[in-house]
């Protein structure tokens, strides 16, 4: 099948490039992302592959469509950039990977959370700069600390266990609650305003949908301990940034770990070191030493990157194989999202 892979970045191409060797792909890498007015590049593709910033709206999909592209692969787990109801319509299936490394997620959230306790961003400048005295830098035992994990999924489950072995008491807060994790002791299911109230730290990992948006908002936070340190690793839309700002000006939020943010499209993944930053909220919070922002790289780890394009490349050939009548059976698992063949 031939393949526009939009948003495509040196990282993602070499592992796309060594998992197409086995399924023989035509695959296009596009460096923009795909949108109504870069559509037309997939022109001769019956498939097209994106990311999590990439437009993938009703207009997008009806021009898609029109092109004859039938399939849309998404190179994440996160679906919440395209219109599943629209593409229905269009009769484009639809596949993500909904599984690559919950560590490497994971394992960033907890990345973030040291570096902010430990200051080591600070203490790191300081000694390149001669600077070796201790000011400032104190931080605190996480042994003991109450952790709230709002959701309790893949991600939010290897966090939590992380955050155990640390010795930290960890709350719950899922629509579905897992049983294994209270019954392996890793953690106690508790309301969402408990878990806010009763936390130390705490970890965004649901999605972002209707429900979900801007849940860490003015409301969420004045239930917050005051110091809290807020984490969030899964989209930047689950917090109402303009209410966290106000939230570090007054102290009640201590620190904020945050890998995506509400307003990362046009900004993450793109060397913007040449130029003056234009969104002055982003601009704000990069200038305090209380915020670590880190570009959307949760997901970039080796093992990660490598089931994502194996994953994506064989879900492509799939479908490939659906449309073109060789499959004797749809495929149906977590992968698709919409079979679309209709
Ligand atoms: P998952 O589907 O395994 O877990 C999500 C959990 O959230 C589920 O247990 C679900 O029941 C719960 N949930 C959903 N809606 C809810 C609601 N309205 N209220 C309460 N709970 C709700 O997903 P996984 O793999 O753990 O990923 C979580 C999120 O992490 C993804 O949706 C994605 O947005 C983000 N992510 C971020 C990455 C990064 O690089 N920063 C990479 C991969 C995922």
């Amino acid at each position: 099948m031939r393949v526009a892979i939009f948003d495509t970045h040196q990282f993602d191409r070499e592992s796309l490039v060594r998992a197409n060797s086995t399924s023989g792909h035509d695959l296009v890498f596009l460096e923009v992302r795909l949108n109504l007015s870069t559509y037309t590049l997939a022109a001769g593709c019956q498939a097209v592959c994106v990311f999590v910033n990439d437009t993938v709206d009703a207009g997008v999909l009806r021009a898609l469509a029109q092109l004859g592209v039938r399939l849309v692969a998404l190179r994440c787990a996160g679906f919440n950039n395209v219109d599943l109801a629209a593409a229905q319509q269009c009769g484009i299936a639809v596949v993500r990977v909904p599984e690559y490394s919950p560590h490497a997620i994971a394992e960033h959230a907890v990345a973030l959370l040291l570096a902010l306790d430990r200051k080591l961003i600070r203490a790191t400048a300081r000694v390149r700069d001669g600077n070796f005295s201790l000011d400032g830098l104190v931080g605190f035992d996480l042994f003991g600390k109450t952790v709230g994990v709002l959701g309790t999924g893949k991600i939010g489950a290897t966090f939590a266990r992380i955050m155990r072995g640390f010795g930290c008491r960890v709350l719950g807060w899922d629509l579905h609650h897992n049983p294994e994790l209270e019954r392996d002791h890793v953690l106690v299911y508790q309301s969402l305003n408990e878990v806010l109230e009763s936390s130390d730290i705490l970890s965004l990992h649901i999605p972002l949908n209707s429900d979900t948006r801007h849940i860490v908002g003015a409301e969420a936070i004045s239930r917050m301990k005051p110091g809290v340190v807020l984490i969030n690793t899964g989209r930047g839309a689950l917090i109402d940034t303009p209410a966290l700002v106000e939230a570090l000006k007054s102290g009640k939020v201590g620190a904020a770990g945050l890998d995506v943010y509400e307003e990362e499209e046009g900004v993450f993944f793109v060397d913007h070191s040449g130029e003056v930053l234009a969104d002055e909220q982003l601009a704000w919070l990069l200038m305090c030493p209380n915020v670590l922002v880190t570009s959307h790289q949760a997901f970039l780890t080796k093992e990660a990157l490598e089931k994502i394009s194996s994953t994506t490349l064989d879900s492509i050939t799939s479908i490939e194989s659906q449309i073109s009548g060789l499959a004797e059976k749809s495929i149906a698992d977590q992968r698709v999202l919409l079979v679309g063949l209709g």
